[in-house]
């Protein structure tokens, strides 16, 4: 690794910026590095281990061994941030938080380039692909595109495989450093740093740390032999894989592992192999001309050429914004700063300069210097170039929060919402998106008795008649929207539902232009429901929330005043929440 000392990154003195920690006591002069930032990347990664979504304070101070002051104080930082959400007692990650991920996906922008070839060979072979990085003793998947029809594990983009345990491991160790083997060792023997590895069921038959060395350095010598190598059911029974590697032209590196990812059920080992392995070659010799192509820097330590890259088009990051008034005690500016500087390390290919840093960030040069250097103590970022100038985020990055989000479902998101909702109108709510000419119901939170049972999860109703079917209606491009009601038997479900075709394109197109629907006990005698849209990054109307109500209890005036602007809040707030998921929650498919 390049050496990043003072003189490297600034030729600006640390006494420049102000020493002063936010405890008030002056910052050890013996390190760099800035504690807040640790302590609140040891909380965040904390909280991401944990096996339940939603943790508490208290759980959070045994995790981390931190005083609960301090816990409280990074908590409320991140929270106002709003990478982390809180229902009052525990906190869990906030799509926001994806941002971090994204900045090591950005820049290395291995999904980008190779995720088409990935999707078209699990067409071909009908059968889950997979690309992983190598991310120290482990394996990090950049790109899944699953295929599973058995119960079987199941990873995630962000995840952490231990390498011994998977078949990119194999590949990967081939090119281990003789101190990359070294610590390898010293985690089988339980004496290394600990890391996030996907929680693996323990391997069956309970080899001992020299049986795992000596299998493992049998499968890393073959691997790089043939270029091929095995997983026949490593992580739990049932599940093989096969990967070869992908390289880097230009000085024969691993830049990455594809895998075919099949099941015992379907395959043997061998038959995998015989079946997989020419396409997976063809794939691989693909992508290397790919990454040829694009000039990616997916590694640290190589001159980027002359240019500074390409720019990261798709995702440059939003700053995280430092409020200027008063922040109050709570608040851990230099944790704020330091992840602003990891988010703003994703906007530019080809890794960034210390200055870069600062411009974006709008951060003293000092302040952004010293964030640099924690983030590179940490793990999460290292130096491309052997002068140590060019800074870009490690795939390990992914660990904080990125994996946890993406395995996320449409119900999960928008339930906190519709609990926050529910509890300020005391009605029930739901979302619900458009299936054909039908509502189906996402997610719900009853309170009132009115049609509790009924309505569950993939419940569906007739668009036309509930107040989520106008809004999702009215949301479709004219003709679709006129295309839809033509193919819909426009039935009387009570006394008051409209039937007259005419009538509703002319009630939808109301819709659209105020931007809410209120329908009245139209699907049933005494419901009164009121829906606004949730739109994708896109701005596509791709999801309804509604608030349904007793029409008996509940006035339409009153219904407009009161609940009509907590309901268009919670719009806006779950639409956020999916523009800052992006593509990766296909809200349709829920
Ligand atoms: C996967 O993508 O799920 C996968 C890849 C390689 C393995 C096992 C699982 O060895």
């Amino acid at each position: 690794m390049a050496p990043v000392t003072a003189e490297s990154v600034s030729s600006e003195s640390v006494a420049a910026e102000s020493g002063a920690s936010e405890s008030g006591a002056p910052e050890s002069a013996a390190s760099e590095s800035v504690a807040p930032l640790e302590r609140g990347l040891a909380v965040l990664r904390a909280i991401c281990a944990s096996p339940d979504d939603a943790v508490r304070p208290g759980d959070l101070v045994r995790e981390t061994g931190l005083a609960r002051s301090t816990v409280d104080r990074v908590l409320s930082t991140l929270t106002r941030l709003d990478f982390l959400r809180s229902d009052g007692r525990a906190f869990s990650l906030a799509p926001r938080a994806m941002q971090f991920g994204d900045a090591y996906l950005a820049v290395c922008g291995l999904s980008e380039v190779l995720e088409p070839l990935a999707v078209r060979l699990a067409d071909e072979l009908d059968e889950s692909v997979s690309v992983a990085v190598p991310d120290g003793d482990g394996v990090r998947f950049v790109i899944q595109i699953p295929r599973r029809r058995t119960m079987t594990l199941s990873f995630r983009v962000g995840d952490l495989l231990p390498a011994e345990r998977c078949a990119p491991g194999a590949l990967f160790a081939a090119q281990w450093s003789a101190e990359q083997r070294a610590r390898w060792s010293r985690r089988l023997v339980g004496s290394g740093p600990p890391r996030m590895f996907f929680p693996l069921p323990p391997a069956p038959d309970g080899p001992t740390p020299q049986e795992v060395e000596s299998a493992f350095d049998e499968r890393a010598n073959a691997a790089a032999k043939e270029g091929w190598a095995l997983d026949d059911q490593l992580i739990e029974p049932g599940l093989i894989a096969i990967a070869v590697p992908v390289l880097d032209r230009a000085d024969g590196r691993v830049v990455a592992a594809v895998s075919v990812v099949s099941h015992s059920s379907r395959h043997s080992a061998d038959s995998l192999r015989e079946h997989a392995l020419g396409r997976l070659r063809e794939t691989a010799a693909r992508m290397q001309e790919a990454l040829t192509g694009s000039r990616l820097q997916t590694e640290p330590h190589r001159a980027s050429g002359s240019g500074p890259g390409p720019r990261v088009a798709s995702s440059a990051p939003a700053p995280i914004d430092e409020p200027k008034r008063d922040l109050g005690p709570h608040y851990l500016r230099s944790l704020a700063r330091g992840l602003a500087v990891l988010v703003a390390l994703g906007s530019k290919r080809g890794g960034m300069t210390l200055s870069a840093v600062a411009d974006v960030t709008g951060l003293p040069r000092a302040t952004a210097r010293r964030a640099l250097i924690t983030l590179r103590e940490q793990g999460y970022v290292d130096c491309l170039d052997p002068e140590g100038r060019l800074f870009a985020p490690l795939p390990s990055v992914l660990e904080l929060g990125y994996a946890r989000l993406c395995g996320r479902t449409v119900e999960d998101l928008v339930r906190p919402h519709l609990l926050e909702l529910s509890r300020q109108v005391h009605e029930s709510a739901s979302v619900a998106v458009l299936r054909g000419s039908e509502i189906s119901y996402v997610a719900r939170v009853a309170t009132s008795r009115i049609m509790q049972a009924a309505i569950t999860v993939g419940t569906r109703f007739p668009a036309y008649a509930t107040s989520m079917g106008r809004v999702l209606l009215a949301g479709l491009p004219e003709a679709e929207r006129e295309a839809r009601i033509a193919a819909t038997d426009l039935r009387a479900l009570t006394r008051f539902t409209v039937t007259d075709p005419v009538v509703l394109a002319e009630t939808l197109r109301r819709v659209a232009a105020d931007g809410y629907a209120l329908v009245d006990q139209e699907l049933e005698e005494g419901l009164r429901s009121m829906a606004a849209p949730v739109r994708d990054h896109r701005g596509r109307v791709v999801a309804a929330v509604n608030v349904s109500m007793h029409a008996g209890r509940v006035e339409a005036d009153h219904a407009r005043e009161v609940i009509l602007p907590a309901l268009t809040a919670t719009a806006a707030r779950i639409s956020a929440d999916l523009a800052a998921m992006g593509d990766r929650l296909d809200v349709a498919a829920a």
